[in-house]
């Protein structure tokens, strides 16, 4: 019979750093991380994010330099982006075969061909008023036009895989985007190609840092009416079912670091590998309150994408990635 206090110490078990080390059950690693890398069609050189320290928009070859760089340091995956020179109503920059995101995945492949390169599958980088789809004039005003963008992303996901992509991540937030490109891929004899749906995402401002460094701002209004409101939890296991249902592999739970309750309800009811985004905010706040001396980067990185993992993502997609796999390494 446990009386607690003073038979039970709980303290007993921290004094010793190695029975403390043996006794942690959630230990990172290098192996669940996802890099991202932000592709740019006209800079010569890279170009460091402002709001986000460290993180830069990158030349084809300079992205491809730097996908074999995360790969000798032991990362596993990266999640590709591309800023297209160009951009039209439709975002028909994301299909083009010869487009950035298709040149980057080729350049990629080719300097780490062992690195398993992620598409992220979206518009909103190639439409020229930054939404998500393609816009209907539906009355009351715009607004994206769900089943035209089906078609849209479905020629994307097929072009993304044609120039190599490993893996397909549809971040749209179109309902039926998952079958759509599954439909697409398959009857272009890519069955197996794998679809890692950003099945959870939320209408989040910690997505501002990325949209600057994607140029993928929308022009008007927000993804309100295509994300998920962050105060609806009964919507979390819907998106999530739909989706796989749907014919996803892998899910998604985006933000990551504020959503850990969400975290823990998907991978509790979902046999399906978990992946979650340690967003751009997110990677923010630790960067600017470390550079403020706030609080110590290191130790601040490691425990929040520890605690992801803790609520039960398999993968964790991070600005932090790189430097993940160094601190792991020592
Ligand atoms: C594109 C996309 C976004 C992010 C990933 N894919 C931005 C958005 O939805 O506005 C956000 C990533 C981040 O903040 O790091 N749909
Ligand atoms: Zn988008």
């Amino acid at each position: 019979m446990n009386l607690g206090y003073p038979t039970r110490r709980l303290r007993r078990l921290r004094y010793n750093p190695t029975l403390r080390a043996m006794l942690a059950g959630v230990r990172l690693s290098v192996e669940e991380l996802i890099a991202p890398i932000f592709a740019h069609e006209t800079l010569d050189r890279r170009r460091e994010i402002s709001t986000m320290p460290h993180q830069f928009q990158r030349p084809v070859a300079d992205a491809a330099e730097y996908a074999a760089a995360l790969a000798g340091k032991g990362i596993r995956a990266v999640l590709i982006f591309g800023i297209p020179a160009r951009k039209d109503a439709a975002g028909s920059g994301a299909w083009d075969d010869q487009g950035i995101a298709q040149q980057a995945i080729r350049a990629i492949k080719s300097a780490a061909p062992q690195l398993l390169v992620i598409a992220d599958t979206c518009l909103c980088e190639y439409t020229d008023h930054g939404h998500c789809g393609p816009l209907t004039g539906a009355a009351g005003g715009a607004d994206v036009d769900n089943d035209a963008a089906l078609a849209a992303l479905a020629r994307t996901a097929v072009s993304q895989a044609r120039a190599g992509a490993d893996v397909v991540a549809p971040s749209a937030m179109m309902d039926g985007q998952v079958r759509a490109i599954r439909t697409a891929l398959d009857s272009a004899g890519l069955e197996r190609t794998p679809i890692l749906a950003y099945a959870v995402k939320f209408a989040s401002a910690l997505y501002g840092p990325f949209r600057a460094a994607a140029e993928s701002a929308p022009a008007f209004g927000d993804r309100r009416s295509y994300q998920m409101d962050p105060l609806s939890p009964r919507q979390i296991l819907a998106e999530a079912g739909a989706d796989l249902a749907e014919g996803a592999d892998m899910l998604m739970v985006k933000p990551a670091a504020a959503y850990l309750d969400v975290i823990s309800a998907v991978s509790a009811a979902l046999d399906a590998p978990l992946a979650a985004y340690h967003t751009s905010g997110e990677y923010a706040m630790i960067k600017l309150a470390a550079a403020a001396g706030a609080i110590d980067e290191k130790r601040a990185a490691m425990e929040v994408t520890s605690a992801i993992k803790r609520a039960g993502a398999d993968l964790i997609i991070s600005y932090f990635a790189e430097d993940l796999a160094g601190w792991l390494r020592e």
